[in-house]
This record gives C-alpha cells, structure tokens and sequence, in this order.
C-alpha cells in the first residue's frame, strides 16, 4: 500500500493566493530528504477557520490513509490562530511531548518560541504533528522530534518507515 503524508499549510493569505506558499514545499522537501520510504505528499493549503482545518485533517487522516499530518502555521497567540484547537478536537489521544521538545530546541534559536502552542496527537491511526508557520522553524523542530515518529507510527500499526541515516536515526527500541 502506498505511504501517504498529508502536508497542510494553515494561512488565511497563503490560502487567498495572497502570498505564496513556502511552509508547505518547505516540509515536503524536507521528507524528500529524510524519508526513504516511497510516500506520496498529499498538500493542502487552507485558511485559519477551525472547522475546514478539523475537516482537512479527520480527510487526510480516515480517507486519504496518511500516517503522518504535518501541518505548518496557525499554532501563534493571534486572534485567527487555532490550529492546535483544531487538531485537538480530532485526535482521540494527545502527544505534548511533541510541543514540548519543538518548543525547547526553538528556544535555543528564538526568544518567541514560547509563543507557539504547536501540539502533536493520534486521530485514528494517524499522527499529526503542528509546526510554527515560520519556514526556518520546520527542519528546526523536524529535526528535533523525527527520530521517534517512525516508531509511534509503529505503534499505531502503520507502514514501516525507514530514513536515511546520514541525516535523521530513527529509534526503534529493541523488544
Ligand atoms: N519556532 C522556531 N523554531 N522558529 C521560529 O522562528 N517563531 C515563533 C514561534 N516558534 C519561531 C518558532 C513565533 S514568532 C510565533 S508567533 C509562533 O511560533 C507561532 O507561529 P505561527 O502562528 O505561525 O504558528
């Protein structure tokens, strides 16, 4: 079965074409990078409004089969912001240590990372994992949670994921 990772840019102007899309491609390169698996991206790009952002996810996690949703955007303090909200509302299970790692190596690079209330959960057999909207924060916070998203996907009975090594290690503990 193929592997399937949804990509979902959350912008109001990126969504009225207002300006161009970076976090999105900047995603799907960088698991053209790290992923060696064969997936296939499945991209969307749509605006801050809680109830299309749960709709695109509950889409790409029942119907579209991804394992994995990485969304990008919408995780700030601004009044638009709900992305995490969204993503809580369709998961069955949180995973905070997702923020709280990505929050603590942003840190290291931006005082405002304390600003994002980037989350991570299990909808259906799916992980979602949110990134800041910023593109320099993604390979920042990929880098930092990819080792272990192999193996949840595992946990969740999902396909094996492999990486290239030079770049990302996945752990797998030994059983
Ligand atoms: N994390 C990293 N690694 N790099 C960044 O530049 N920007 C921060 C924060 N996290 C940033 C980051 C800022 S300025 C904000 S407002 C929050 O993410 C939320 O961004 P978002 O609303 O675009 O998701």
């Amino acid at each position: 079965m193929t592997i399937r990772i949804g990509i979902v840019t959350v912008s109001d102007r990126a969504s009225r074409g207002e300006y161009e899309d970076r976090g999105g491609p900047a995603i799907r390169d960088y698991l053209t990078q790290v992923v060696t698996s064969p997936f296939e991206p499945v991209s969307r790009v749509i605006p801050d409004e809680r109830q299309v952002i749960e709709q695109t996810l509950r889409d790409l996690c029942g119907v579209d089969n991804c394992c994995l949703v990485i969304t990008t955007g919408g995780t700030g303090p601004a009044l638009r912001d709900v992305t995490p909200e969204a993503t809580e509302a369709v998961c069955q299970k949180m995973m905070p240590g997702f923020g709280e790692l990505m929050r603590k190596v942003s840190l290291e690079k931006v005082p405002t990372a304390i600003l994002s209330r980037q989350t991570a959960g299990i909808c259906g057999r799916s992980l979602i994992v949110n990134l800041p909207g910023q593109p320099r924060a993604i390979q920042e916070c990929l880098d930092a949670v990819f080792p272990a998203i192999p193996y949840c996907i595992d946990l969740l009975e999902g396909p094996y994921l492999t990486t290239d090594e030079t770049r990302i290690k996945a752990f797998r503990p030994k059983k």
